[in-house]
């Protein structure tokens, strides 16, 4: 899909939450939250199909505008949810109706309409966007907005603040208690053509009101000028110049701004960043009804975001919260890793720059716990030359 190219990254916005320690508490149930996890999967593919009890995602999608009764907040990187197989630009163009369908498109029209139908009830709308790409750009966020005072759309450009990267979680929060959290875009055919996985909260006020602090945070840098609030800062993990929001503790203490984000003072922890030893954690009982044996757990769980200068100390940076992750494999456990891209370098950064965390925490595993260590990585159009390089790097 042409759209996946866009999905490669220098920084990792991806929203992950971590589960960490799970044990049965004798009260749960006041604040019990319910949790599925969410999937797309492409037609035509009968031998892969969806596992019974996890979501679909167009559903899910659906479900959060129609449930929505006073607010929705949504980050996406693009949106194309509408097919356009008559636009020569469009990746779709050359393409029949039937075509179309059989691919699953109308399941876009789908989840654009219950937008709508949710902007027309005058639910308050609030999106906050990478620009999207051609051939449409935010072209159908801003039909939304058009004319709707209850629908708001902002636009921020990394590139402007960290010099390169995106806006790339992909996240919908509803009244601010339904959220889904996940890979899938703003795409149809992040609902019937490509693999995505995420989960969906419903009830879940606590785990909404954590995102929820990110996303504003994301909307308070689309209203402020960059230029007066960037610098160039050495690095001296990657040994680059980088430009970066002037309370990067990437800058020297005394060179650093007050930041115009509440609480981001301190301390995430990426390469280079000091390390986060006790992230807020969120106490929360989760139902788990898609799950073949419905469990009502206790778990203390955090929720990671990136880059690190928009999680303000509180919050765990998502490289942390993969290493730990990795790390928290048992004494001859298996660690199973899905991903797109597997790269231990940069792939935007003018200079190129060695990044070993994950590959360190697997090693470190492998060695220690004797894990074994399942990596599944996607072999398609836009594979990044090296990756076999850096996958070989992990067998010595
Ligand atoms: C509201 O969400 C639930 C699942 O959480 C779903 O079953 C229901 O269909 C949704 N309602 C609407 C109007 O979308
Ligand atoms: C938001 O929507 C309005 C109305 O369609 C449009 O004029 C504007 O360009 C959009 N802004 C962004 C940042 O997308
Ligand atoms: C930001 O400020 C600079 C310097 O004053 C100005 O040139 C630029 O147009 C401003 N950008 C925006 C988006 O307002
Ligand atoms: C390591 O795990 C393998 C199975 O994955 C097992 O056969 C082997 O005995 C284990 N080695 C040690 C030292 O525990």
């Amino acid at each position: 899909m042409p759209s996946s190219l866009h999905r490669r990254r220098l920084l990792l916005l991806v929203v992950a939450a971590a589960a960490l320690r799970g044990a049965p508490l004798a009260d749960a149930g006041a604040d019990t939250c319910k949790a599925w996890l969410v999937q797309s999967i492409p037609t035509d593919m009968p031998h892969l199909s969806r596992i019974p009890g996890v979501l679909s995602t167009g559903d899910v999608l659906q479900w959060l505008s129609g449930n929505a009764t006073k607010s929705l907040d949504i980050l996406a990187q693009y949106w194309q949810f509408l097919p356009q197989p008559n636009n020569p630009k469009s990746g779709d163009y050359g393409f029949s109706e039937s075509d179309m369908r059989r691919f699953g498109a109308d399941e876009g029209r789908r989840v654009y309409k219950a937008l709508e139908n949710a902007a027309d009830r005058k639910i308050k709308i609030r999106i906050v966007q990478h620009s999207g790409f051609a051939p449409d750009f935010d072209q159908e966020s801003a039909d939304l907005a058009a004319g709707r005072p209850n629908v708001e759309n902002a636009t921020v450009l990394f590139e402007d603040w960290w010099g390169s990267g995106v806006v790339h979680a992909k996240v919908w929060i509803s009244d601010k208690k339904d959220v889904y959290i996940g890979s899938a875009n703003n795409d149809w055919k992040s609902l019937t053509q490509v693999k995505e996985l995420g989960i969906y909260f419903a009830g879940c006020p606590q785990i909404a009101k954590t995102v929820e602090v990110y996303f504003q945070n994301l909307w308070t840098l689309s209203t402020l000028n960059s230029t007066f609030y960037t610098k160039q800062a050495w690095d001296t993990q990657w040994q680059v110049s980088r430009k970066v929001p002037c309370w990067s503790h990437f800058l020297q203490p005394k060179e650093r701004c007050r930041s115009p984000i509440p609480l981001s003072v301190d301390i995430p922890y990426v390469d280079g960043y000091p390390a986060l030893a006790n992230p807020e954690m969120i106490d929360v009982s989760f139902e788990t009804p898609g799950y073949k044996k419905p469990t009502q757990e206790h778990y203390l769980s955090y929720l990671s975001f990136a880059p690190p200068e928009v999680t303000f100390g509180r919050f765990q940076a998502d490289e942390q919260g993969w290493v730990d992750t990795i790390k928290s494999v048992k004494l001859g456990g298996i660690v199973r890793m899905n991903t797109m891209d597997w790269l231990g370098q940069s792939q935007y950064a003018t200079q190129t720059v060695y990044w070993s965390s994950l590959s360190s925490a697997i090693s470190e595993v492998v060695f220690s716990k004797n894990a074994t260590v399942r990596l599944l990585v996607a072999y398609w159009a836009h594979l990044i030359p090296n990756t076999e390089k850096y996958l070989k790097s992990l067998l010595y």
